[in-house]
């Protein structure tokens, strides 16, 4: 079955041969303009010139529309139970954001059945395809008890490939001031318990969580199982984070918000990604990172939600997308790739966040002309329509309009 969709303002492939340059322009970011693209049952077939596409068994008449990879979001905390709304307020009021709103959180996700936790993550995963993201990243980290953990990589990878081990997001109450005594169960019969389920394991590496020897620790361990490592540094303060991160060999450092030289420096000479999450700035008012110097230094920028109930409760990639614009500075394009190849990237993917033959056919039909209307119509709907793995799996388009 072979689908054409055609008559497209704007085609984003992020090939390097479609680069444009000049003002705007990004590494990375490709796009085609009057152009078509050819889907053949999960992949890309062709894409070039609407001229001269190639017949297929179906045509799709995008309208001048724009077509995008489908976002890649590759930092996301679905599996929860529970409300924070009154701490968001609170904090609207004037408190400050601290690690520790996440035990509320874990409690919730405790007490919560298998069947309401389901309900929730496949209530978020829905949210996220009907704003256009076909790819997402899904950590446990609300349980930190090894059935309680176990539970939520269990349920992470009924929706997605990219589930995260995050047993080290904080200490739980329980164990009180004994850090190491937890470290050793996330290590320990923990990791053992959720590794089967899991690609990766994260370490949230910052003030009132995790520090540079227990972060190195589970990483490690992580790794011996099987598993590759990311971690939350520098969200709440200067600190190893970024520096654990580069030297376990992690696929990103996340957050990345007060970076020092050393560490701008370290990201920009290593294979690890440095992915933003401008959403949980916005939601805890703390300053946005600085794009532009990781950009400048050469290191490879993602842009993700960080979906989570306490420090960045939204799923949608075009908010990122307009906030980097707006508030760091990127230019639409480094946003647009950023959120789809640099995504890609975070997760060590080249099959997603890319339209070129062989990607796997992941399809945002944006109801815009073109990519930049992703931050300049900030809140406003535009997915027309989604394809994944080549399938229709969203579309919001009036019959008038087909
Ligand atoms: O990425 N930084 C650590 N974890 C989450 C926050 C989780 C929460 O507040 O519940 C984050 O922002
Ligand atoms: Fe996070």
């Amino acid at each position: 079955m072979s689908t054409l969709i055609t008559n497209v303002a704007e085609l984003v492939t992020n090939a390097p041969e479609h680069a444009a340059h000049g003002a705007g322009g990004a590494a990375g970011f490709g796009a085609l303009t009057r152009a078509a693209l050819v889907i053949e049952d999960a992949h890309v077939a062709w894409c070039g010139p609407a001229a001269k596409a190639p017949p297929a068994d179906e045509v799709v008449d995008a309208g001048g529309r724009a077509v995008l990879p489908g976002f890649v979001d590759s930092h996301a905390h679905l599996v929860f139970a529970g409300d924070r709304s009154a701490e968001f307020a609170a904090r609207m009021a004037g408190r400050p954001y601290q690690a520790g709103g996440i035990a509320a959180t874990v409690s919730a996700t405790r007490a919560a059945s298998d069947a309401q936790l389901r309900a929730g993550v496949r209530r978020m995963a829905g949210e996220m395809l009907r704003q256009g993201t076909t790819t997402f990243e899904c950590k446990s980290g609300y349980g930190l008890d090894v059935p309680h953990e176990r539970r939520s990589v269990r349920l992470a990878a009924e929706v997605t490939d990219e589930v995260t081990y995050l047993g080290a997001h904080v200490v739980p109450p329980e164990f009180g001031d004994d850090t190491d005594a937890y470290v050793d169960l996330v290590c320990g019969p923990m990791l053992a318990a959720c590794a089967p389920y899991s690609r990766w394991v994260d370490v949230f590496c910052d003030r009132g969580a995790f520090g540079a020897d227990e972060a190195r620790a589970v990483l490690a361990a992580g790794r011996d199982a099987g598993l590759v490592p990311r971690v939350h540094a520098c969200q709440l303060g200067p600190g190893p984070g970024v520096q654990v991160a580069v030297e376990a060999g992690a696929a990103s450092a996340d957050h990345c918000t007060y970076l020092s030289d050393a560490d701008v420096a370290s990201l920009a000479s290593s294979g690890t990604v440095a992915t933003l999450l401008p959403a949980a700035e916005f939601s805890t008012r703390q300053p946005y990172p600085d794009a532009r110097r990781l950009l400048g230094a050469g290191a490879t920028v993602a842009l993700a939600t960080d979906c989570n109930p306490g420090s960045s409760f939204t799923s949608s990639m075009a908010l990122c997308i307009a906030l980097a614009v707006r508030e760091m500075g990127m230019t639409t394009q480094e946003a647009v790739w950023a959120a789809t190849t640099g995504g890609a990237r975070a997760l060590r993917r080249t099959d997603v966040g890319h339209l070129t033959p062989g990607a796997r056919a992941d399809v945002l039909l944006l109801d815009a002309p073109s990519h930049v209307y992703l931050a300049y119509r900030p809140g406003v709907p535009q997915v027309a329509a989604v394809w994944r793995d080549g399938e229709l799996v969203v579309d919001t388009r009036s019959t008038a309009l087909r």
